[in-house]
């Protein structure tokens, strides 16, 4: 384990920005972890997993400590199913195509999202309406305060709509160093009523889809409208799509007749933020070397070069742009530093 300085954070971040990390570390055991953090006890530090929800600003004067800890065990099984843990180290989408290869169920309509898995439950990643949540048993995180091991089980991590207790009281508190995830081994519960998952299979010929066939044509889906950050320096959503209340919407879908809108409640509705987007205008907008990506407008991207700042400007004026408009806040889904 080696403190460096002045190490570039690019390769570290999907969006690809380029700043330095003033002091840096990859820690791959929990014993390292445990040693770094005894040795930082009350000076700042900073947390990267797999840098796919962040947008950094400015180069970072705290300690950047990378979460390197890998490995999956199986925990438990019943008849039908298995626990497995997960350290939190390792690479979201690699470890969909590991349950795939094992025939293991669930996490397939989650196939291709960008990250690690101990970032998963901070924001509660969902997509094609499956969320973390509906398969997460429980994690462990270090306690930064007392540095022991602790673990939140599903009902202590108050999952909600992109949110958790790590988003809000236990907020800079934890350090998250693997999570439990509760998978199909037979009889698998498939998920194809959302968006196009049933259009793209009966296209394919496909009436009894397999958990593969599954994770197939979300792969194809997220292709066809989401940048790779392999590619294009991205953060996926930038924004979260907004909840109003059913008045507000009342009133504006009488001047926006085709506004998109998904019930949660009995008074709120949300709203598609890529929509709003793209109806003031900002849809493929680029402005040298950053923009709104042109297939999906919730999406900012680097084109090469672009500074985290520059972005933030971009944002805040799509922000006011939208709050000017519509008088609704778009709050980002990425997280800013
Ligand atoms: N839309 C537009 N213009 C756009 C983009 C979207 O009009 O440029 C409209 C679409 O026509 C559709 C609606 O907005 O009516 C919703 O679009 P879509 O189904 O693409 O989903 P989304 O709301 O844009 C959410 C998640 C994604 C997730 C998809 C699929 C959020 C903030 N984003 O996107 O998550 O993959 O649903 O489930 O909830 C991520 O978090 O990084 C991410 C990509």
């Amino acid at each position: 384990m080696l403190i460096e300085n002045d190490i570039s954070l690019e390769s570290y971040n999907t969006f690809g920005i380029n700043v330095l990390a003033k002091r840096f570390v990859s820690v791959n055991t929990i014993d390292e972890l445990i040693a770094v953090l005894k040795l930082k006890k009350n000076s700042k530090i900073v947390v990267l997993g797999g840098g796919s929800n962040i947008l950094l600003t400015e180069d970072v004067k705290a300690l950047v400590i990378h979460i390197n800890l890998k490995g999956k065990e199986i925990v438990s099984k019943t008849a039908s199913t298995v626990t497995v843990k997960v350290k939190a180290g390792e690479n979201w989408h690699d470890f969909v195509l590991w349950c795939l290869q094992y025939d293991y169920g669930g996490l397939e309509n989650l196939s291709l999202i960008p990250g690690n898995v101990g970032t998963s439950p901070i924001q509660n990643i969902g997509a094609y309406g499956v969320e973390l949540k509906d398969h997460f048993v429980s994690c462990e995180a270090i306690n930064l305060e007392t540095l022991a091991l602790e673990t939140f089980s599903n009902k202590d991590c108050n999952f909600g709509y992109r949110n958790s207790i790590f988003k809000q009281e236990a907020k800079g508190k934890y350090i998250i160093t693997s999570v439990n995830l509760k998978l199909s081994s037979k009889n698998h519960i498939l998920r194809t009523n959302y968006g196009s998952i049933q259009e793209e299979l009966n296209l394919m010929g496909i009436d009894k889809p397999t958990i593969q066939n599954i994770a197939n044509v979300v792969i194809k889906i997220r292709e066809s409208k989401l940048p790779n950050p392999k590619e294009i320096g991205n953060s996926g959503s930038f924004f979260k799509n907004p909840i109003i209340s059913k008045t507000q919407f009342k009133s504006l879908e009488k001047k926006f007749p085709d506004m998109p809108n998904y019930e949660v409640s009995q008074e709120k509705v949300k709203i598609p933020a890529g929509w709003l987007i793209e109806k003031v205008g900002f849809k493929g907008k680029t402005f040298n070397n950053y923009g709104v990506h042109k297939k999906q407008a919730l999406v900012l991207v680097n084109y090469g070069g672009a500074k985290g700042e520059d972005i933030l400007k971009l944002a805040k004026l799509i922000q006011e742009t939208i709050y000017r408009i519509f008088a609704i806040s778009i709050e980002t889904e990425v997280n800013l530093l």
